[in-house]
Protein backbone atom coordinates (compact mmCIF):
# COMPACT_ATOMS: atom_id res chain seq x y z
CA UNK A 1 0.00 0.00 0.00
CA UNK A 2 2.71 2.48 1.11
CA UNK A 3 4.89 1.71 -2.25
CA UNK A 4 1.34 2.30 -4.20
CA UNK A 5 1.11 5.82 -2.61
CA UNK A 6 4.92 6.67 -3.29
CA UNK A 7 4.79 5.32 -6.82
CA UNK A 8 1.77 7.34 -7.43
CA UNK A 9 3.47 10.39 -5.76
CA UNK A 10 6.65 10.40 -8.22
CA UNK A 11 3.63 9.80 -11.34
CA UNK A 12 1.80 12.94 -10.14
CA UNK A 13 5.17 14.78 -9.67
CA UNK A 14 6.65 13.90 -13.17
CA UNK A 15 3.15 14.48 -14.41
CA UNK A 16 3.42 18.06 -12.90
CA UNK A 17 7.05 19.05 -14.62
CA UNK A 18 5.60 18.14 -17.91
CA UNK A 19 2.55 20.12 -17.64
CA UNK A 20 4.93 22.86 -16.32
CA UNK A 21 7.47 22.29 -19.10
CA UNK A 22 4.89 22.32 -21.58
CA UNK A 23 3.26 25.97 -20.12
CA UNK A 24 6.87 27.39 -20.16
CA UNK A 25 7.70 26.60 -24.08
CA UNK A 26 4.48 28.10 -24.72
CA UNK A 27 4.72 30.79 -22.97
CA UNK A 28 8.15 31.21 -24.93
CA UNK A 29 6.13 30.97 -27.94
CA UNK A 30 3.26 33.07 -27.93
CA UNK A 31 0.74 31.75 -30.80
CA UNK A 32 0.29 34.51 -33.64
CA UNK A 33 -3.08 34.13 -35.42
CA UNK A 34 -3.10 33.34 -39.08
CA UNK A 35 -5.61 35.60 -40.44
CA UNK A 36 -3.12 38.46 -39.51
CA UNK A 37 -1.72 38.35 -42.85
CA UNK A 38 -5.34 38.32 -44.57
CA UNK A 39 -5.44 41.70 -42.05
CA UNK A 40 -2.65 43.28 -43.22
CA UNK A 41 -3.56 43.60 -46.73
CA UNK A 42 -6.08 46.06 -45.18
CA UNK A 43 -4.49 48.38 -43.40
CA UNK A 44 -1.92 49.88 -44.95
CA UNK A 45 -1.31 53.46 -44.20
CA UNK A 46 1.90 55.15 -45.13
CA UNK A 47 2.24 58.61 -44.79
CA UNK A 48 4.75 60.91 -46.10
CA UNK A 49 7.30 62.18 -42.93
CA UNK A 50 9.00 65.54 -43.08
CA UNK A 51 12.54 64.10 -43.29
CA UNK A 52 12.91 60.87 -45.27
CA UNK A 53 14.48 58.64 -42.69
CA UNK A 54 14.69 55.42 -43.88
CA UNK A 55 14.11 52.25 -41.68
CA UNK A 56 15.03 49.80 -44.93
CA UNK A 57 18.72 51.93 -44.31
CA UNK A 58 18.96 52.18 -40.54
CA UNK A 59 17.17 49.39 -39.08
CA UNK A 60 17.99 47.37 -42.46
CA UNK A 61 21.05 47.71 -43.97
CA UNK A 62 23.23 49.60 -41.12
CA UNK A 63 21.48 46.73 -38.59
CA UNK A 64 20.95 49.50 -35.66
CA UNK A 65 18.37 47.52 -33.07
CA UNK A 66 15.02 48.72 -33.07
CA UNK A 67 15.01 49.13 -29.26
CA UNK A 68 18.01 51.65 -29.70
CA UNK A 69 15.45 54.42 -31.26
CA UNK A 70 11.98 52.81 -29.24
CA UNK A 71 13.89 52.60 -26.13
CA UNK A 72 10.78 52.05 -24.28
CA UNK A 73 8.95 49.62 -25.72
CA UNK A 74 9.89 46.83 -23.06
CA UNK A 75 9.09 49.05 -20.45
CA UNK A 76 6.38 51.34 -20.69
CA UNK A 77 3.26 51.78 -22.69
CA UNK A 78 4.89 53.44 -25.77
CA UNK A 79 7.24 52.68 -27.35
CA UNK A 80 8.89 55.79 -28.19
CA UNK A 81 9.72 57.99 -31.17
CA UNK A 82 14.09 59.26 -30.85
CA UNK A 83 14.85 62.50 -29.92
CA UNK A 84 16.95 64.33 -32.02
CA UNK A 85 19.98 63.87 -29.75
CA UNK A 86 19.21 60.21 -31.19
CA UNK A 87 20.13 60.87 -34.68
CA UNK A 88 22.66 63.81 -34.50
CA UNK A 89 24.91 61.31 -32.26
CA UNK A 90 25.87 60.07 -35.08
CA UNK A 91 24.76 62.99 -38.44
CA UNK A 92 26.91 65.41 -36.12
CA UNK A 93 29.72 64.14 -38.49
CA UNK A 94 27.66 61.35 -40.85
CA UNK A 95 26.31 62.28 -44.21
CA UNK A 96 26.85 66.24 -43.25
CA UNK A 97 26.75 67.03 -46.86
CA UNK A 98 23.08 66.06 -47.97
CA UNK A 99 20.30 68.48 -47.79
CA UNK A 100 18.02 66.50 -45.15
CA UNK A 101 20.72 65.70 -43.19
CA UNK A 102 21.56 69.80 -43.21
CA UNK A 103 17.74 70.08 -42.84
CA UNK A 104 17.92 68.82 -39.47
CA UNK A 105 21.02 69.55 -37.94
CA UNK A 106 19.49 73.26 -38.41
CA UNK A 107 15.91 71.94 -36.58
CA UNK A 108 18.65 70.61 -33.84
CA UNK A 109 20.45 74.09 -33.51
CA UNK A 110 17.08 76.29 -33.09
CA UNK A 111 16.32 73.70 -30.32
CA UNK A 112 13.70 71.91 -32.26
CA UNK A 113 12.47 69.14 -33.68
CA UNK A 114 11.35 66.87 -36.28
CA UNK A 115 7.35 67.06 -36.33
CA UNK A 116 7.07 62.84 -37.46
CA UNK A 117 3.54 61.88 -38.69
CA UNK A 118 2.16 59.38 -36.21
CA UNK A 119 1.41 56.45 -37.98
CA UNK A 120 -0.24 54.51 -35.55
CA UNK A 121 -3.21 56.05 -33.19
CA UNK A 122 -5.50 54.05 -31.68
CA UNK A 123 -8.89 55.79 -29.99
CA UNK A 124 -8.59 57.06 -26.79
CA UNK A 125 -10.75 54.64 -25.11
CA UNK A 126 -8.36 51.93 -25.98
CA UNK A 127 -5.83 50.80 -23.71
CA UNK A 128 -2.73 49.34 -24.77
CA UNK A 129 0.37 48.80 -23.83
CA UNK A 130 3.71 47.22 -25.10
CA UNK A 131 5.77 46.36 -22.12
CA UNK A 132 3.67 43.24 -21.44
CA UNK A 133 3.26 42.23 -25.41
CA UNK A 134 7.36 42.64 -25.58
CA UNK A 135 7.56 40.63 -22.45
CA UNK A 136 5.68 37.75 -23.47
CA UNK A 137 7.77 36.99 -26.27
CA UNK A 138 6.36 38.89 -29.17
CA UNK A 139 9.08 40.47 -31.77
CA UNK A 140 7.81 44.02 -33.17
CA UNK A 141 7.69 42.58 -36.69
CA UNK A 142 4.39 40.30 -35.25
CA UNK A 143 2.43 43.73 -35.17
CA UNK A 144 4.13 46.21 -37.40
CA UNK A 145 5.89 43.36 -40.41
CA UNK A 146 8.88 44.02 -41.63
CA UNK A 147 10.01 47.58 -41.04
CA UNK A 148 13.59 46.86 -41.47
CA UNK A 149 12.38 46.70 -45.19
CA UNK A 150 10.55 49.57 -45.48
CA UNK A 151 11.80 53.36 -46.68
CA UNK A 152 9.18 55.00 -45.62
CA UNK A 153 6.62 53.46 -42.41
CA UNK A 154 3.39 51.41 -43.32
CA UNK A 155 0.76 50.48 -40.91
CA UNK A 156 0.48 47.11 -41.14
CA UNK A 157 -1.51 46.67 -37.54
CA UNK A 158 -5.21 46.35 -38.56
CA UNK A 159 -5.51 48.47 -34.70
CA UNK A 160 -9.64 46.34 -34.92
CA UNK A 161 -10.98 45.01 -32.56
CA UNK A 162 -10.87 42.47 -34.05
CA UNK A 163 -7.52 42.01 -34.55
CA UNK A 164 -6.85 42.59 -30.80
CA UNK A 165 -9.36 39.93 -29.60
CA UNK A 166 -8.19 37.00 -32.68
CA UNK A 167 -4.96 37.23 -31.20
CA UNK A 168 -5.72 37.61 -27.18
CA UNK A 169 -8.41 34.41 -28.26
CA UNK A 170 -5.51 32.70 -29.50
CA UNK A 171 -3.13 33.14 -26.57
CA UNK A 172 -5.86 32.39 -23.17
CA UNK A 173 -3.37 30.23 -21.68
CA UNK A 174 -0.59 32.94 -21.75
CA UNK A 175 -2.86 35.61 -19.88
CA UNK A 176 -3.94 37.05 -22.76
CA UNK A 177 -7.84 38.19 -21.61
CA UNK A 178 -10.74 38.53 -23.63
CA UNK A 179 -12.23 40.95 -20.53
CA UNK A 180 -14.01 44.26 -21.99
CA UNK A 181 -12.32 45.82 -19.35
CA UNK A 182 -8.67 44.79 -19.91
CA UNK A 183 -8.96 46.93 -23.48
CA UNK A 184 -11.66 49.30 -22.48
CA UNK A 185 -10.68 51.04 -18.95
C1 LIG B 1 17.74 55.16 -35.95
C2 LIG B 1 16.48 55.18 -35.23
C3 LIG B 1 15.41 54.14 -35.50
C4 LIG B 1 15.55 52.77 -35.56
C5 LIG B 1 16.80 51.94 -35.44
C6 LIG B 1 14.21 52.23 -35.74
N1 LIG B 1 13.31 53.25 -35.81
FE1 LIG B 1 11.31 53.05 -35.98
N2 LIG B 1 11.11 55.10 -36.13
C7 LIG B 1 12.15 56.01 -36.05
C8 LIG B 1 11.64 57.34 -36.34
C9 LIG B 1 12.46 58.63 -36.38
C10 LIG B 1 10.26 57.20 -36.58
C11 LIG B 1 9.26 58.32 -36.96
C12 LIG B 1 9.34 58.60 -38.45
C13 LIG B 1 8.73 57.51 -39.29
O1 LIG B 1 7.59 57.12 -39.06
O2 LIG B 1 9.43 57.03 -40.21
C14 LIG B 1 9.95 55.78 -36.46
C15 LIG B 1 8.70 55.23 -36.61
C16 LIG B 1 8.38 53.86 -36.38
C17 LIG B 1 7.05 53.32 -36.37
C18 LIG B 1 5.77 54.10 -36.62
C19 LIG B 1 5.42 54.97 -35.44
C20 LIG B 1 4.09 55.66 -35.55
O3 LIG B 1 4.05 56.85 -35.86
O4 LIG B 1 3.07 55.00 -35.35
C21 LIG B 1 7.16 51.99 -36.11
C22 LIG B 1 6.03 51.00 -36.00
C23 LIG B 1 8.56 51.70 -35.98
N3 LIG B 1 9.27 52.87 -36.13
C24 LIG B 1 9.08 50.46 -35.73
C25 LIG B 1 10.44 50.15 -35.77
C26 LIG B 1 10.96 48.81 -35.76
C27 LIG B 1 10.13 47.55 -35.69
C28 LIG B 1 12.33 48.91 -35.83
C29 LIG B 1 13.35 47.80 -35.95
C30 LIG B 1 13.15 46.88 -37.04
C31 LIG B 1 12.64 50.34 -35.84
N4 LIG B 1 11.48 51.04 -35.82
C32 LIG B 1 13.93 50.88 -35.84
C33 LIG B 1 13.45 55.71 -35.73
C34 LIG B 1 14.00 54.43 -35.68
C1 LIG C 1 1.14 43.08 -29.82
C2 LIG C 1 1.41 43.99 -30.93
C3 LIG C 1 2.59 44.91 -30.90
C4 LIG C 1 3.93 44.60 -30.70
C5 LIG C 1 4.54 43.24 -30.39
C6 LIG C 1 4.66 45.83 -30.87
N1 LIG C 1 3.81 46.87 -31.15
FE1 LIG C 1 4.29 48.79 -31.53
N2 LIG C 1 2.31 49.32 -31.61
C7 LIG C 1 1.26 48.42 -31.49
C8 LIG C 1 0.01 49.17 -31.44
C9 LIG C 1 -1.38 48.56 -31.28
C10 LIG C 1 0.35 50.53 -31.56
C11 LIG C 1 -0.58 51.74 -31.52
C12 LIG C 1 -0.65 52.28 -30.12
C13 LIG C 1 -1.51 53.52 -29.99
O1 LIG C 1 -1.90 54.13 -30.98
O2 LIG C 1 -1.77 53.90 -28.83
C14 LIG C 1 1.81 50.59 -31.68
C15 LIG C 1 2.55 51.77 -31.83
C16 LIG C 1 3.93 51.81 -31.98
C17 LIG C 1 4.71 53.03 -32.16
C18 LIG C 1 4.16 54.46 -32.19
C19 LIG C 1 3.59 54.88 -30.87
C20 LIG C 1 4.47 54.59 -29.68
O3 LIG C 1 4.13 53.67 -28.91
O4 LIG C 1 5.51 55.21 -29.52
C21 LIG C 1 6.03 52.66 -32.27
C22 LIG C 1 7.22 53.57 -32.46
C23 LIG C 1 6.07 51.22 -32.15
N3 LIG C 1 4.78 50.74 -31.96
C24 LIG C 1 7.23 50.47 -32.19
C25 LIG C 1 7.32 49.13 -31.78
C26 LIG C 1 8.58 48.43 -31.58
C27 LIG C 1 9.97 49.00 -31.81
C28 LIG C 1 8.26 47.15 -31.16
C29 LIG C 1 9.20 46.03 -30.75
C30 LIG C 1 10.15 46.35 -29.69
C31 LIG C 1 6.79 47.07 -31.12
N4 LIG C 1 6.27 48.30 -31.47
C32 LIG C 1 6.06 45.95 -30.76
C33 LIG C 1 1.36 47.06 -31.42
C34 LIG C 1 2.53 46.34 -31.18
C1 LIG D 1 24.36 54.75 -36.01
C2 LIG D 1 24.45 55.97 -36.80
C3 LIG D 1 23.16 56.61 -37.28
C4 LIG D 1 22.07 57.00 -36.54
C5 LIG D 1 21.82 56.83 -35.05
C6 LIG D 1 21.18 57.65 -37.47
N1 LIG D 1 21.69 57.63 -38.73
FE1 LIG D 1 20.86 58.43 -40.38
N2 LIG D 1 22.35 57.69 -41.52
C7 LIG D 1 23.46 57.02 -41.06
C8 LIG D 1 24.29 56.61 -42.18
C9 LIG D 1 25.59 55.84 -42.09
C10 LIG D 1 23.62 57.07 -43.34
C11 LIG D 1 24.01 56.82 -44.79
C12 LIG D 1 24.89 57.86 -45.34
C13 LIG D 1 25.26 57.45 -46.75
O1 LIG D 1 24.36 57.32 -47.58
O2 LIG D 1 26.43 57.23 -46.98
C14 LIG D 1 22.41 57.76 -42.88
C15 LIG D 1 21.54 58.39 -43.74
C16 LIG D 1 20.46 59.18 -43.32
C17 LIG D 1 19.61 59.95 -44.20
C18 LIG D 1 19.72 60.04 -45.71
C19 LIG D 1 20.57 61.19 -46.13
C20 LIG D 1 20.56 61.29 -47.63
O3 LIG D 1 19.81 62.11 -48.14
O4 LIG D 1 21.24 60.49 -48.26
C21 LIG D 1 18.67 60.56 -43.40
C22 LIG D 1 17.57 61.52 -43.84
C23 LIG D 1 18.93 60.16 -42.05
N3 LIG D 1 20.01 59.32 -42.04
C24 LIG D 1 18.17 60.54 -40.95
C25 LIG D 1 18.34 60.04 -39.68
C26 LIG D 1 17.43 60.28 -38.58
C27 LIG D 1 16.17 61.11 -38.66
C28 LIG D 1 17.92 59.61 -37.51
C29 LIG D 1 17.31 59.51 -36.13
C30 LIG D 1 15.98 58.98 -36.05
C31 LIG D 1 19.15 58.96 -37.93
N4 LIG D 1 19.35 59.22 -39.25
C32 LIG D 1 19.95 58.21 -37.09
C33 LIG D 1 23.74 56.78 -39.73
C34 LIG D 1 22.91 57.00 -38.66
C1 LIG E 1 -0.02 39.12 -31.52
C2 LIG E 1 -0.93 38.87 -30.42
C3 LIG E 1 -1.59 40.04 -29.73
C4 LIG E 1 -2.13 41.15 -30.32
C5 LIG E 1 -2.23 41.49 -31.79
C6 LIG E 1 -2.66 41.95 -29.24
N1 LIG E 1 -2.42 41.36 -28.03
FE1 LIG E 1 -2.81 42.15 -26.18
N2 LIG E 1 -1.95 40.56 -25.28
C7 LIG E 1 -1.46 39.45 -25.93
C8 LIG E 1 -0.98 38.50 -24.93
C9 LIG E 1 -0.37 37.13 -25.18
C10 LIG E 1 -1.20 39.09 -23.67
C11 LIG E 1 -0.87 38.52 -22.28
C12 LIG E 1 0.53 38.91 -21.92
C13 LIG E 1 0.89 38.55 -20.51
O1 LIG E 1 0.03 38.55 -19.65
O2 LIG E 1 2.07 38.28 -20.30
C14 LIG E 1 -1.83 40.39 -23.93
C15 LIG E 1 -2.18 41.29 -22.93
C16 LIG E 1 -2.85 42.48 -23.13
C17 LIG E 1 -3.29 43.39 -22.08
C18 LIG E 1 -3.11 43.18 -20.59
C19 LIG E 1 -1.75 43.52 -20.17
C20 LIG E 1 -1.54 44.95 -19.94
O3 LIG E 1 -0.65 45.52 -20.60
O4 LIG E 1 -2.24 45.55 -19.10
C21 LIG E 1 -3.92 44.44 -22.72
C22 LIG E 1 -4.56 45.65 -22.06
C23 LIG E 1 -3.89 44.17 -24.13
N3 LIG E 1 -3.21 42.99 -24.35
C24 LIG E 1 -4.47 45.00 -25.08
C25 LIG E 1 -4.38 44.78 -26.46
C26 LIG E 1 -4.97 45.65 -27.46
C27 LIG E 1 -5.81 46.88 -27.15
C28 LIG E 1 -4.63 45.13 -28.68
C29 LIG E 1 -4.96 45.67 -30.04
C30 LIG E 1 -4.74 47.08 -30.29
C31 LIG E 1 -3.85 43.94 -28.43
N4 LIG E 1 -3.72 43.75 -27.08
C32 LIG E 1 -3.31 43.16 -29.43
C33 LIG E 1 -1.39 39.26 -27.29
C34 LIG E 1 -1.78 40.18 -28.27
C1 LIG F 1 -8.06 42.99 -26.65
C2 LIG F 1 -8.61 44.32 -26.64
C3 LIG F 1 -10.11 44.51 -26.67
C4 LIG F 1 -11.07 43.82 -25.95
C5 LIG F 1 -10.89 42.62 -25.03
C6 LIG F 1 -12.34 44.47 -26.24
N1 LIG F 1 -12.13 45.52 -27.11
FE1 LIG F 1 -13.58 46.79 -27.78
N2 LIG F 1 -12.21 47.75 -28.97
C7 LIG F 1 -10.87 47.42 -29.05
C8 LIG F 1 -10.24 48.26 -30.03
C9 LIG F 1 -8.78 48.26 -30.44
C10 LIG F 1 -11.26 49.11 -30.54
C11 LIG F 1 -11.10 50.21 -31.61
C12 LIG F 1 -11.49 49.60 -32.91
C13 LIG F 1 -11.59 50.52 -34.07
O1 LIG F 1 -11.35 51.72 -33.95
O2 LIG F 1 -11.96 49.96 -35.12
C14 LIG F 1 -12.49 48.76 -29.86
C15 LIG F 1 -13.72 49.36 -30.07
C16 LIG F 1 -14.87 49.11 -29.35
C17 LIG F 1 -16.12 49.83 -29.47
C18 LIG F 1 -16.39 50.97 -30.45
C19 LIG F 1 -16.77 50.34 -31.76
C20 LIG F 1 -17.05 51.33 -32.84
O3 LIG F 1 -17.51 50.87 -33.90
O4 LIG F 1 -16.78 52.53 -32.69
C21 LIG F 1 -17.01 49.28 -28.61
C22 LIG F 1 -18.46 49.70 -28.36
C23 LIG F 1 -16.31 48.19 -27.92
N3 LIG F 1 -15.01 48.13 -28.41
C24 LIG F 1 -16.88 47.37 -26.96
C25 LIG F 1 -16.26 46.25 -26.41
C26 LIG F 1 -16.94 45.28 -25.55
C27 LIG F 1 -18.41 45.36 -25.10
C28 LIG F 1 -16.00 44.35 -25.21
C29 LIG F 1 -16.19 43.08 -24.37
C30 LIG F 1 -17.14 42.12 -24.90
C31 LIG F 1 -14.75 44.74 -25.86
N4 LIG F 1 -14.96 45.89 -26.57
C32 LIG F 1 -13.56 44.05 -25.70
C33 LIG F 1 -10.21 46.47 -28.28
C34 LIG F 1 -10.80 45.57 -27.40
Amino acid sequence: MKNRKKQFGAISLLACLIVLAISLTGFQNPVIPSSKKADIQLSQYAPEQPIAYSHKLHAGDLEIPCEFCHTYARRSRTAGIPAMEQCMSCHKIMATDRPAIQEMASLYDQNQAVEWVKVHDLPDYVYFSHKRHVKAGFECQDCHGPVETMDVVAREAPLTMGWCVDCHKQNREQGASLDCLVCHK
